[in-house]
């Protein structure tokens, strides 16, 4: 069969996109124009040269380097919208999406231009393409805990607005336990627990997110197949697993498309998922990355189905919702 039209057809959720990570270099490009800012580079070739990265950090510098051209309310809504028009081109029904607030309050831009401009969009895209979609407000692990309790308190006035948050950004050296009463108060306060763990940090870090923070969803999650014990925790619990699988090859974390986890956490019987994370930098968006670790591990159509319904099994959507999407 033809495994690029299943996939085209299949209906999707998204669970793991930074939204700042689809800011592609033409749009870049022109909002550097419209604010007037300087850009270390003029043409795409030169854009897309320098997104050539070793590791998580290398990528890191360039994404919070490109996000300073996002400046305006308007700015964010463009943003998220851009986002959104491809994942209505790739059949996703749904998306769960992060964004870094600290990473544009830290270089004077309002939370609440941030936020606006984002919700403005997602709003518009549940209108006029019929993509529901949810927020998570995500912390910047390589800050401290304290930099997230003020974030957690200045966002107050949205709180309703947020189905949970996450954890990002640097992973190795700040493990989930660094943010124990953060997350303890964000539990509280009844918002769902997304940590990224296990990208390039220990299995010892999933863990921490799992059994310590209580995570509803571990993001990335590859370095849990490391530790058989934990493997059996995550099929018991089924926790979801959001895989990227071209941010994996981009980043490093696998050398090559084969050496993804996927299959094997298919056949373990993990609630795995297919994302695209940062899809500007990483070389293509959802469909993308379902094709390319369809190609890579030979997945078979039931595989691809899975992998689907999974999106929607692992999202946060209400049961109800879940089964007339699935
Ligand atoms: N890992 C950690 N932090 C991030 C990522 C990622 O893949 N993308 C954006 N922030
Ligand atoms: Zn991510």
């Amino acid at each position: 069969t033809n495994h690029a039209e299943l996939i085209a057809r299949l209906p999707k959720a998204e669970l793991h996109l930074h939204i700042e990570g689809s800011f592609e270099p033409e749009m870049m490009m022109e909002l550097a124009e419209r604010n007037r800012i300087e850009i270390p580079f003029k043409t795409l070739e030169e854009a897309k040269a320098a997104y050539d990265f070793a590791n998580l950090q290398e990528f890191l510098d360039l994404y919070y380097q490109g996000m300073n051209v996002l400046r305006t309310e308007q700015d964010f809504h463009d943003l998220t919208w851009a986002y959104l028009l491809r994942a209505k081109a790739d059949n996703v029904r749904h998306v769960e999406m992060f964004y870094d607030p600290q990473a544009h309050t830290e270089r004077g831009v309002a939370f609440g231009t941030v936020t606006e401009g984002i919700l403005s969009a997602l709003e518009r895209g549940q209108q006029e393409l019929g993509i529901t979609s949810e927020l998570i407000m995500s912390f910047l692990r390589h800050l401290s805990e304290d930099d997230g309790f003020a974030l957690l308190d200045e966002s107050k006035p949205w709180h309703d607005k947020f189905v949970g948050v996450g954890l990002d950004s640097s992973e190795v050296g700040h493990p989930p336990l660094k943010f124990e009463r953060l997350f303890a108060k964000c539990r509280e306060l009844g918002f769902k627990l997304c940590l990224h763990a296990g990208e390039e940090g220990p299995p010892a870090y999933v863990r921490e997110a799992l059994l310590d923070i209580g995570a509803d969803r571990i993001d990335h999650g590859n370095r849990a197949m490391e530790d058989s014990a934990l493997i059996e925790i995550l099929r018991d619990s089924q926790t979801p697993l959001t895989n990227c699988p071209l941010s994996n090859l981009a980043l490093c974390v696998i050398d090559d498309l084969r050496d993804s986890p996927l299959k094997a956490q298919l056949e373990a019987g993990l609630l795995v998922t297919v994302n695209s994370d940062d899809p500007a930098y990483f070389g293509g968006y959802i469909g993308k990355n379902y094709e390319a670790i369809q190609k890579a591990l030979d997945l078979t159509d039931e595989q691809l189905v899975q992998l689907a319904r999974n999106s929607f099994t692992a999202s946060f959507l209400p049961d109800d919702e879940k089964a007339r999407l699935i």
